[in-house]
């Protein structure tokens, strides 16, 4: 499945979930393809691959082959990212089919059983080119009144997608950096499941000092500390993800007592 991460508000965690969710999808065995599709590069850094010349940028282009560009970490492919990215949506927005250069480019992958692409905080070109190829999102968001604000907008956008994606679903809204025991995360919660139709993960991410530092050393959190609040919470995550993709599947093939 091809996954887009993605909140158009900025630091909600959307690095940090395409990371730790890829680094926990390859532990439990399967193959994971992770794409920086943001100039900012968080990605690439959070997997000590800043300083990589080819990126993904010179896939879009043209002048590289995806297997030139790819790099490997914790288990997983990783395409990176750098501010060369932003120079070629600028470009993007001037040719034709400029809503579909990365699908085009995705739909030359195989062998992955999950594509993650870690989209930035805009609803930019970039954005929609991951929409456009994807077949799913995770829309992870901090609970306070101004990401409810942001999920509103946000869902008003899938919709329209609907128009050049007619599949794409979302998964679920991931809620991040949680402290449990404030009362607005309570509330924010009720609030969402009384009032939108959308799955919210049942395993929900608590913030930790270990997740915050874990960029810096080049790794996951799940790889750095794995026995933190957080990379617990992504393994419990990674586990709800396998469980509702095997539901899905077993739905699409019942089985005849
Ligand atoms: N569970 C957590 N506990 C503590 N800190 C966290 C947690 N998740 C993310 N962070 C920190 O919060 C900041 C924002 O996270 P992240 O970069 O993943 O968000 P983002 O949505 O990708 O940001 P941007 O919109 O800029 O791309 C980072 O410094 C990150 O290390
Ligand atoms: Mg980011």
């Amino acid at each position: 499945m091809i996954l887009s991460v993605v909140n158009h508000k900025g630091g909600t965690g959307k690095t940090t979930t395409t990371v730790n969710l890829g680094s926990g999808l390859a532990a439990a065995g399967k193959r994971v393809l992770l794409i920086d599709f943001d100039p900012q590069g968080s990605l690439s850094y959070s997997l000590g691959l800043a300083d990589q010349s080819l990126t993904i940028a010179d896939v879009l282009t043209g002048d590289c082959t995806m297997q030139e560009v790819m790099q490997q970490r914790e288990g997983m492919d990783v395409l990176a990212a750098n501010s060369t990215l932003a120079d070629v949506e600028l470009a993007m927005a001037k040719s034709e089919e400029h809503l579909s250069h990365l699908k085009n480019i995705l739909v030359t992958l195989s062998g992955y059983e999950y594509v993650l692409i870690d989209c930035p905080p805009t609803l930019s070109l970039l954005t929609l080119n991951a929409l456009a190829g994807s077949d799913f999102v995770i829309i992870p968001m901090q609970m306070d009144v101004l990401a409810l604000r942001g999920l509103d907008s946000m869902l008003d956008i899938l919709k329209k997608i609907n128009l050049i994606n007619k599949h794409i679903e979302v998964l679920g809204v991931l809620p991040v950096m949680v402290e449990p025991r404030k009362n607005i995360y309570q509330e924010i919660l009720r609030h969402i499941q009384t009032h939108y139709d959308v799955r919210i993960f049942e395993n929900v991410i608590r913030s930790s000092v270990k997740a915050a530092e874990a960029p810096s050393f080049g790794k996951s959190v799940v790889a750095h500390a794995p026995l933190s609040t957080t990379a617990m919470d992504y393994k419990k995550l990674v586990s709800e993800m396998l469980q509702i993709e095997e539901t899905a599947y077993r739905n699409r093939h019942p089985i005849n007592l």
